[in-house]
C-alpha cells in the first residue's frame, strides 16, 4: 500500500487557553477529495493552516508520502505542491488579478533585464488570462485593484490562483461561501476535474449538499479532534450533522 500523500496525526495547536486543535488526524491519497467538516470553531481553519505552513501546530506529525516534514512557512508547502485557499482568501488588495495569481512567484523577464529584477509582464498577463479562462472564472477588470471586485469575484481569484499552482494538493477553506449558484456549481465541476487530474483536493464547507455531490470521504472534526471518517457514497446529511454536533452514534463510523 503506499503513503498518503498528506498525513497529520496528533495535531495540537492552544491559542492561549483556548485548545483549537487538541490531537487532529486527517489523511488524504492521491487523486482523492477529502471533505473536512465541523461546527464554528472545531478546528477546520486552524488545521488548514498548519497543513499549508501558515501556523505552527504546538505538537504531532505531518508526513509527505509516507515522509516526516516540516512546514515552517507557506513556500515549504508550496514546495511540496500544497496550495490553499485561506477563509479571508489572503489576496492582495491594492493589486490586479494577475498579480495577484503571480505574488511571490512572479516570471522574471528573460536574459540581463530579468537578472536585473525586470519581470516579464507580457508573459505573466497571457498565462494568467490563459489560466482565467481555462479555469471558466470570470474577472471584469484584468487591471483593475481586486478591492473593487464582489466578494463572489475576489474568491474566484483565490481559487484560480490555488488550482494554478497545485501540483499535489489543494485545501480549499469555505470557497463557496460568498457565490451564487451558478459560480458554485462552477467551483464544484473545478474540485473534480483537478481530482481528474490527479491533485487531491480538502475542501472545507458548511454546505451539506455541496459536500455530498463532490467528496469521496469526509472527516468530521469536532474540538479540535476528529472524531469519524465518512464514506462519501454511504452517508447521509443528517448522519453528518449528528457526528458535528455529537448526537450521533458513532460506532464503527470512524
Ligand atoms: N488567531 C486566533 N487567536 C485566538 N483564537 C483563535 C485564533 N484562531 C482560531 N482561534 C480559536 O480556535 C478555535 C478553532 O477556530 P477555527 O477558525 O480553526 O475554527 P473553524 O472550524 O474553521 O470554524 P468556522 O467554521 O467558523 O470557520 C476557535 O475556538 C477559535 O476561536
Ligand atoms: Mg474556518
Amino acid at each position: 500500500m503506499t503513503a498518503p500523500i498528506l498525513e497529520a496525526r496528533g495535531i495540537t495547536k492552544s491559542y492561549g487557553h483556548v485548545r483549537s486543535l487538541q490531537g487532529a488526524d486527517i489523511s488524504v491519497d492521491r487523486g482523492e477529495v477529502v471533505a473536512l467538516i465541523g461546527d464554528n470553531g472545531a478546528g477546520k481553519s486552524t488545521l488548514t493552516k498548519i497543513l499549508s505552513g501558515a501556523l505552527k501546530p504546538d505538537g504531532g506529525e505531518i508526513r509527505v508520502d509516507g515522509v516526516p516534514v516540516t512546514f515552517d512557512s507557506p513556500v515549504a508547502a508550496r514546495r511540496h505542491g500544497i496550495e490553499t485557499v485561506y477563509q479571508d482568501l489572503s489576496l492582495a488588495l491594492d493589486l490586479n488579478p494577475i498579480q495577484n495569481l503571480f505574488l511571490g512567484r512572479e516570471l522574471p523577464a528573460k536574459g540581463l533585464l530579468g537578472r536585473l529584477g525586470f519581470l516579464d509582464r507580457a508573459a505573466m498577463r497571457q498565462a494568467g488570462e490563459e489560466a482565467f479562462r481555462s479555469l471558466s472564472v470570470r474577472i471584469p477588470d484584468m487591471r483593475g485593484a481586486v478591492a473593487n471586485f464582489s466578494g463572489g469575484q475576489r474568491q474566484g481569484v483565490a481559487v484560480a490562483r490555488a488550482l494554478m499552482w497545485a501540483k499535489r494538493l489543494v485545501f480549499m477553506d469555505e470557497p463557496t461561501a460568498a457565490l451564487g449558484v451558478a459560480q458554485t456549481r462552477n467551483v464544484l465541476d473545478l474540485i473534480r476535474r483537478v481530482r481528474d487530474s490527479g491533485v487531491s483536493v480538502v475542501l472545507i464547507s458548511h454546505s451539506m449538499p455541496d459536500v455530498l455531490a463532490v467528496s469521496d470521504r469526509i472527516v468530521v472534526l469536532r474540538h479540535g479532534r476528529r472524531v469519524a471518517t465518512f464514506d462519501a457514497k454511504r452517508v447521509t446529511s443528517d448522519e453528518l450533522v449528528g457526528a458535528m454536533t455529537g448526537t450521533l452514534e458513532l460506532s464503527g463510523a470512524a
